[in-house]
């Protein structure tokens, strides 16, 4: 039988307002903005018993994400084509992430476009809910600027405690962490663990007006090959 036919690992969905179809019985470790899932993969091959679930919201990089996998015979990680933000909130179990990582977010570097940055008190807050407690955040930019503002922000929240990175060998550096180091630029890395907190549920997710994605972004989600050269142009800019 060959492998590459077998292996579907995009996480089809057909009802955005119901749970994820997830292995409750198996740890789950999921990754933000995935990309073409050169880390996610990687992981999942060297840990079988645990399952993986990336994010992605650009359907080219998830279909290469999905050939990784079919190559490499990988049956434990899955990608899916949403919003990170809405997923967190909405459609994953609480309390049962072991592991959420999240590495080399789009920096956003204009003051005007910050809003538009994943990591603030929304996110914060879903994803705290969604770790287990003992669960752990791994973050990496290469943006200086903003990996303060993301400590800043965690170092004023009772739910979180900083604890060590875990160390990334070369053979699970992400896409773009592979380029950054080889352009020898630097990388600051963190982690925070999930503690005890207040669990109240969730009030419904409220975008404030500023970080609604605007016109301009929409459009482009119709062409993956445009939309990647926005974003480049929007990290150089
Ligand atoms: C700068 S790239 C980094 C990709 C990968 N983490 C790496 O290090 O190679 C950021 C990725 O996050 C994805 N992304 C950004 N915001 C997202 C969101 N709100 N939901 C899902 N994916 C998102 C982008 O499509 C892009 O692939």
């Amino acid at each position: 039988m060959n492998s590459e036919v077998e292996i579907d690992a995009i996480m089809r969905v057909r009802d955005i307002t119901h749970p994820l179809p997830l292995n409750l019985d198996r740890p789950l470790e999921i990754e933000v903005g995935c990309g073409k899932g050169r880390f996610l993969t990687a992981r999942a091959a060297q840990n079988p018993d645990c399952d993986f679930l990336g994010i992605e919201r650009m359907l080219e990089r998830v279909r290469l994400f999905d050939g990784k996998c079919r190559r490499a015979g990988i049956t434990n990680a899955k990608v899916l084509r949403l919003e990170a933000l809405y997923t967190f909130h909405y459609l994953l179990p609480a309390h049962h992430a072991r592991r959420v990582y999240v590495f080399f977010p789009d920096p956003w570097p204009k003051k005007k476009h910050h809003s538009h940055r994943l990591f603030g008190p929304l996110f914060r807050t879903a994803l705290w809910k969604r770790l287990e407690i003992g669960g752990k955040m791994e973050f990496a930019t290469d943006h200086a600027e903003y990996f303060q503002e993301v400590c800043e922000g965690f170092s004023t929240d009772t739910r979180f405690c900083r604890v060590p990175s875990m160390p990334r060998p070369p053979e699970v550096w992400t896409e773009f962490e592979t380029m950054f180091r080889e352009q020898g630029l630097p990388i600051y890395s963190a982690a925070w663990e999930a503690l005890p907190g207040d669990d109240a549920p969730l009030e419904p997710l409220v975008i404030p007006p500023e970080a609604e994605p605007r016109e301009g972004i929409v459009r482009r989600k119709d062409k993956a090959e445009d939309f990647a050269q926005f974003e480049n142009n929007e990290r150089n800019a």
